[in-house]
């Protein structure tokens, strides 16, 4: 399937070329296809702050190419550059608060400066740890598709009717998607009869990015505004939810995007099945639960505005981004070092304890 799905893929969101970022600008999709160039950590920060980039994944992939950028421009102003570095670190982390990958790639890039040999070229080295972390997202979104089809197919081989939320494809990642990927795998593979493709308030990204992705690709996708979930669910044979994460706990709670945790108390309700798709680098083991997760909490104005015009009266606003959906509600947490059935402390210590299975 390997192949197939290395065939399939379409939509690229990062290209890192001779030193420069290049980054498709999805505040403008799908009406434009804008692609804006970076080539300094300050200005990556910037990116993943307004959202030029998102998704827990590719936020990581840039922070770590972010962090190539600010090595070059410290190393080159000489003296202290080690310490001058620290600053990029702090920009970068303190971007956007809730995906525990962006921390996981910050923290890789500085292991790798201290295991630097004397008689290493600084940046070569720093720049091939960024490719090595996107290339292993590209791998690991392969692995978990095969995985999460397996498992789809393991409750039911004819066509079925899924539902997503927020985007988790290609743009969200290194490659091919997380949720995302495992859809378009299972529908490459026969085993998608529609997609419901939940539109995301505030932002959109379910109706802008989600719709597009898999639209492009011809797959059957329906819109439909987050508060007909519940109603779907009744009434259009669903069989599955399949979200991404950006963040997981020790304990198997979720934290991803805002409305998902509504969907698995509904999910619940209606005897559908919880399908969360993450790589490892959302596994936060040193949080005991989704309670000590930082919530995102965004400007109002995604809830006032839509295109800068406004929409809603002059009120109060509360626009937390993710919320947390307890273990007990998933059906599997789908990595690419394997996949947790009805998540717990001990299945997700054993997980984390086993080797990627690429
Ligand atoms: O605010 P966003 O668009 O960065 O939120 C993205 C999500 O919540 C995704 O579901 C999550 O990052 C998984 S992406 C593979």
């Amino acid at each position: 399937m390997r192949e197939r799905l290395l065939a399939a893929e379409k939509v690229k969101a990062i290209d890192w070329q001779d030193g420069v970022l290049h980054l498709l600008d999805q505040r403008l999709l799908p009406l434009e296809e804008v692609w804006l160039a970076y080539d300094s950590a300050a200005g990556v920060a910037g990116a993943i702050r307004q959202m030029v980039v998102r998704g827990a994944p590719a936020i990581s992939i840039c922070a770590a190419y972010g962090m190539v950028l600010g090595v070059k421009a410290r190393f080159s102003a000489g003296q202290d550059w080690q310490q001058a570095l620290e600053a990029d670190f702090q920009l970068l982390a303190e971007s956007r608060p809730t995906a525990v990958n962006l921390f996981w790639a910050l923290n890789r890039m500085r292991e790798r400066l201290k295991r630097l040999k004397p008689e290493e070229d600084v940046l070569a080295a720093l720049e091939a740890e960024a490719v090595a972390i996107h290339e292993s997202d590209r791998e690991a979104n392969l692995t978990m598709a095969q995985l999460g089809v397996e498992l789809i197919r393991k409750h039911g081989n004819s066509a079925q009717t899924l539902l997503t939320h927020c985007n988790t494809g290609a743009l969200a990642t290194g490659g091919f998607g997380t949720a995302l990927g495992v859809i378009r795998a299972a529908y490459l593979e026969g085993l998608v009869d529609r997609v419901y493709a939940d539109e995301t308030r505030p932002w959109l990204q379910g109706a802008r990015l989600t719709a597009w992705e898999l639209a492009g690709e011809g797959v059957p996708v329906t819109l439909n505004a987050d508060a007909a979930a519940a109603h779907l669910m009744k009434t259009g044979n669903i069989s599955w939810v399949i979200v991404g994460a950006d963040r997981i706990t020790a304990n198997g709670d979720v934290a991803n995007k805002i409305g998902t945790y509504q969907l698995a108390v509904n999910a619940m309700h209606h005897g559908v099945r919880f399908m969360v798709v993450a790589p490892s680098s959302t596994i936060d083991m040193a949080l005991t639960s989704g309670e000590d997760i930082p919530i995102e909490e965004r400007d109002g104005r995604e809830l006032l505005e839509i295109g800068g015009k406004r929409i809603a009266a002059e009120v109060e606003t509360v626009n937390p981004v993710f919320d947390v959906t307890p273990a007990d509600l998933i059906d599997a947490i789908v990595t690419e070092r394997g996949i947790v059935e009805r998540p717990n402390a001990e299945k997700m210590a054993a997980l984390m304890s086993r080797k990627r299975l690429h």
